[in-house]
């Protein structure tokens, strides 16, 4: 059976255009929840799963932290570069997260995973080499 988050990719990919054009910007309760996680993960290299737009990582940089951004639809990800910031190309199921980071944020994604499939895309088997 095909997994379902493909379907959800395939889905982002040919309406990236549209989602940017029609879903709503964040209320005003994201930038205060974006605060709190700020405040707990102080200051350093955090990497954000499924960047999407950009609206959250656009946020922490004003914290000093460094926000690795990354998605798996091609289509944000020309998206945010055209734009100017830098962003990867990283499917969490199946590619390498790079860190160590001090935090991370996924924001609307790890919904779409099953529990053993967060345990296999997050666990400590998936790290990559430290730097
Ligand atoms: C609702 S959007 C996130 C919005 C974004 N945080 C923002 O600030 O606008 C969810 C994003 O997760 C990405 N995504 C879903 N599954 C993913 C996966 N397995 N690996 C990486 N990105 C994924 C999608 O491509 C999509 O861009």
């Amino acid at each position: 059976m095909e997994d379902p988050v493909d379907i959800t990719l395939a889905t982002y990919e040919a309406a990236a255009g549209t989602y940017v054009d029609v879903s709503a910007r964040p209320g005003p309760t994201v930038p205060g929840f974006l605060d709190r996680r700020v405040a707990l993960i102080g200051e350093g290299m955090v990497l954000e799963v499924g960047s999407g737009p950009g609206r959250d990582a656009d946020h922490l940089p004003t914290h000093g932290l460094r926000v690795v951004r990354t998605d798996s639809t091609r289509a944000f990800v020309e998206r945010l570069r055209a734009r100017g910031p830098d962003v990867r190309l990283l499917d969490a199921r199946t590619d390498p997260l790079g860190g160590p980071y001090r935090g991370g944020l996924a924001d609307a994604v790890l919904l779409r995973l099953s529990r053993s499939g967060f345990e296999d895309s997050f666990g400590p088997h998936r790290r990559g080499p430290s730097r």
